[in-house]
């Protein structure tokens, strides 16, 4: 199965998920930024590369039909969105309904949208964390395959937040991936997410938490 992972940036996701020797074949990574980190740390894995320039599109319908042409150019099975800062219409969501997951740094359904460490914080919450779905076209709010929780520490601050929820999102995104690249994982007509086999590993058989220390 091929598969694709659409960035903006750093790249810290894409190269947990390129790294995790996962079934499937990263056939491209996709930045809608030019020159971003991420990009140069796909090319030393080997893996394709190519930019989608937001700006150099009028508006989005045109943006997101080059984003549907490069994707479909490469087969894929599965995109996953890694730090990808587009909000993406409706018929680019339906075109790859129960096949595009995203990764979100807070425990949805708290906290979507932007700066959810420093939110996190504001809010006096003393469990944080990230979350692995389904992309749907309501912003952050898709169905959830699963999460991990981290503690909020005494004295933290919203980088020393962000790392050790990045830490975490460095493994509930390569297990979700194995998942669907095993077939196992999918999106029901329902909405409800299923993993054939449970959740293994993430806490239980059912389990869609996973606050165990990597
Ligand atoms: C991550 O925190 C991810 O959850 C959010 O954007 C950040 C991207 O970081 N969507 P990276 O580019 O994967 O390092």
């Amino acid at each position: 199965m091929n598969y694709a992972i659409l960035i903006s940036g750093r790249g810290s996701n894409m190269c947990a998920l390129l790294d995790a020797g996962l079934p499937g074949r990263a056939a491209v990574v996709i930045s809608d930024r030019p020159g971003v980190a991420g990009l140069d740390l796909a090319r030393e894995r080997g893996v394709a590369t190519a930019v989608i320039d937001r700006k150099s599109f009028a508006g989005r319908e045109a943006f997101e039909a080059a984003l549907a042409l490069e994707l479909d150019r490469h087969d894929v099975a599965l995109v996953m969105l890694a730090g990808f800062m587009r909000i993406l219409g409706d018929g680019f969501v339906a075109r790859y309904a129960g096949r595009m997951l995203n990764i979100h740094p807070s425990l949805l359904p708290a906290f979507p949208g932007l700066d959810t460490h420093a939110r996190a914080l504001a809010a006096g919450v003393r469990i944080h964390g990230c979350t692995v779905h389904f992309v749907t076209p309501t912003l952050d709010a898709g169905p959830i395959v699963i999460q991990a929780a981290v503690p909020v520490l005494e004295g933290d601050d919203p980088d020393a937040l962000a790392g050790r929820v990045l830490a975490r999102e460095h493994v509930i995104y390569p297990l979700a991936a194995r998942w669907f690249l095993e077939g196992r994982l999918e999106l029901g007509p329902d909405g409800r997410v299923r993993c054939a086999g449970g959740i293994a590993g993430a806490g239980g058989p059912d389990a869609l938490i996973a606050p165990w220390e990597a």
